[in-house]
């Protein structure tokens, strides 16, 4: 067996589908509180998706039905055209749906190549991890696909060591090695200054030239319009807007977003 043989496999051929993730009709609510109101909400092929709302819109939660977190009460899932029931986070996962969070991202007394490969390890035919290919794929994928170009920076850095945007960077990259055809980003910049931003903004543009698609959440119009080529609005638990970025501008987005919370309507 070589060594590209071990990379995992993409998770389905390039199959014929229209939307990579399509949901109809999604309600969820916990106890009497209806939290999210019948969401339509679709992210094509190659495409970032911008979801924006005020907090307590509903945002976190409807990405949490994606990820297998929440069960929603009603509504359908389709994901690469095919309806689908999601009961776990490894389900999810195993479809090609990863999540990376500001916190929790990675485990920080860890090496670089320990974190890349946490739960999901590169093991030889007597199951036991194979350091060295997990050292040299992290290598590979630090500098070829993240484009990661410190020399400070080695596959055997402690993670503690790195700056929270490129921690952002590695969880991405984790996502993206995997083969993640679907990488939702909650609130990925929350916290960080400029400089650790742009870095983040930069691996966010990453997971399109690797053909694949993200969902990306912030409150920040100027972090997410440069980042995403879509924008949907969601406010108390429904869609408010849905729009493309070629059909708006940063400055009309922010306008149109502070009369919604005015006057409940994003026009
Ligand atoms: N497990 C839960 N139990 C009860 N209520 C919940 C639960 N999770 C979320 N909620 C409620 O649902 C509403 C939407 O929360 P959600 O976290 O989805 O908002 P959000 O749009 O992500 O907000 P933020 O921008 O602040 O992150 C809130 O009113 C919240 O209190
Ligand atoms: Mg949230």
């Amino acid at each position: 067996m070589t060594d590209k043989d071990k990379t995992p496999k993409p998770t389905t051929p390039a199959a014929e589908y229209d939307k990579l993730l399509e949901m109809r009709g999604i309600y969820k609510s916990f106890g009497h509180v209806h939290v999210l109101k019948g969401i339509d909400f679709h992210v094509n092929k190659e495409e970032i998706v911008a979801l924006v709302g005020d907090n307590g819109a509903g945002k976190s939660t409807l990405i949490k039905t994606i990820t297998g977190v929440h069960k929603p009460n009603k509504g359908d899932i389709f994901f690469k055209g095919k309806k689908i029931t999601i009961h776990s986070v490894n389900q999810s996962r195993s479809l090609g749906i990863e999540t990376v969070y500001q916190e929790r991202a990675l485990a920080d007394q860890q090496s670089m190549w320990r974190n890349i490969f946490a739960g999901r390890e590169i093991t030889n035919r007597f199951g036991i991890i194979d350091v060295k290919t997990q050292r040299k794929e992290t290598e590979r994928l630090l500098r070829e696909s993240m484009g990661f170009t410190s020399k400070a920076i080695t596959v055997d850095s402690q993670v503690v060591f790195l700056s929270g945007g490129e921690k952002q960077g590695i969880a991405i990259g984790r996502a993206l090695f995997f083969n993640a055809d679907l990488i939702i980003l909650d609130e990925p910049t929350m916290g960080l200054s400029l400089s650790e931003t742009k870095k983040v903004l930069d691996f966010t543009r990453k997971i399109k030239e690797h053909g694949k698609s993200a969902i990306f959440i912030s409150h920040n119009f100027y972090h997410i319009y440069p980042a995403a080529d879509r924008f949907v609005i969601l406010d108390r638990g429904k869609i408010a807007g849905d729009v493309k970025k070629t059909d708006i501008s940063q400055e009309e987005l922010v306008l149109k977003m502070e009369n919604l919370a005015k006057t409940g309507i994003f026009e």
